[in-house]
């Protein structure tokens, strides 16, 4: 059995410090086996900032695991943004900004999908490149078969089921059926401040698109791939959507997925999903309200992870 925290989008810098040391407290009182942090860990990549994110990494008693966001690459230093984007990330967050996890039950790769500019005006957005995903692949394929395989990006792998044309990360679709055809169980991001999960359609690695197959995990009864979005866990850029955090459990192949939503005073546990049951994920949460809630796993409809949305019925 592994317990791990998703958490998302500190946004150090631009931080409600209570929401901060209520998570650290958590954190260290739940005692995950894992912490995975899906980027953005700053406002503005600041060195202040990321020594405010370092000193927040360094007090949680759990390893932790992550990859950059888009913010984490500065905007008042061109030089370094386009010569040496992941400087101050290395220095002080981790020097490697794909990395990889691997113990008895667990592989996890971290995938960077922010971008030092695009021939665009807005820069914020995210893109997985060939190589990258040949190179995910490459490890996925190496990893041992019975291993619980988990992808961790920033960018939204697929769009919030109420607003399908939000923008996603750049080769979504090549990468899910990658990740779907190589046994990957969850796709961890966020971004979006949004929570919300999303089971993806097995037939996307049938599609032309997709590389040809390289599937010795793949089996026609395999459990679905999920994509797994959590709102902010601290920043006060908020989307509509209060701050929240995920724990995962992962147990005899399985996942189960909370979220911990902040009512104000602390985080609440919202909603608990079965993951891997054939109708997995189902709609139909406390309308407009934070308290507990288990959910009974009645339709296989997306779910959305925030009371905001359930009001609109996702
Ligand atoms: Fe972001």
């Amino acid at each position: 059995m592994r317990r791990i925290a998703h958490i998302s989008d500190l946004h150090f810098g631009r931080v409600d410090h209570g929401v901060v040391e209520s998570l650290r407290d958590e954190l260290n009182r739940h005692l995950p086996d894992l912490v995975i942090i899906s980027g953005d860990f700053t406002q503005r990549a600041k060195r202040s900032e990321y020594m405010e994110a370092r000193a927040f990494v360094d007090s949680l008693k759990a390893p932790w695991f992550a990859v950059p966001g888009n913010h984490d690459i500065t905007f008042h230093h061109l030089y370094q943004r386009f010569f040496d984007p992941w400087r101050r990330y290395r220095r002080f967050i981790h020097h490697e900004v794909e990395p990889v996890f691997q113990d008895e039950e667990l592989f996890i790769v971290g995938i960077n999908t922010a971008r030092r500019m695009f021939l665009e005006l807005d820069w914020s957005h995210g893109r997985i490149s060939g190589d990258q995903i040949a190179r995910v692949e490459r490890q996925l394929s190496e990893a041992p078969s019975h291993l619980f395989k988990i992808v961790v990006g920033h960018h939204p792998f697929l769009p919030p089921p109420y607003a399908p044309a939000t923008r996603v990360v750049g080769h979504a679709d090549r990468a899910l059926a990658s990740f779907e055809r190589h046994g990957v169980r969850l796709a961890l991001a966020g971004h979006l401040h949004r929570g919300y999960l999303r089971v993806v359609d097995p037939a996307i690695s049938s599609e032309p698109a997709a590389a040809p197959s390289r599937d010795r995990d793949r089996a026609p009864d395999r459990p679905p791939l999920v994509v797994v979005q959590t709102a902010s866990a601290t920043s006060t850029r908020l989307r509509d959507e209060p701050n929240a955090y995920q724990r995962i459990c992962i147990e005899n192949g399985k996942a189960v997925i909370s979220s911990r939503v902040w009512d104000g005073q602390s985080f609440v546990e919202m909603m608990e999903v079965n993951a891997d049951e054939e109708k997995n994920l189902a709609a139909g949460t406390p309308e407009g309200t934070l308290r507990p809630e288990t959910i009974e796993t009645a339709g296989s409809e997306d779910l959305a992870l925030s009371p905001e949305n359930a009001e609109r019925g996702a």
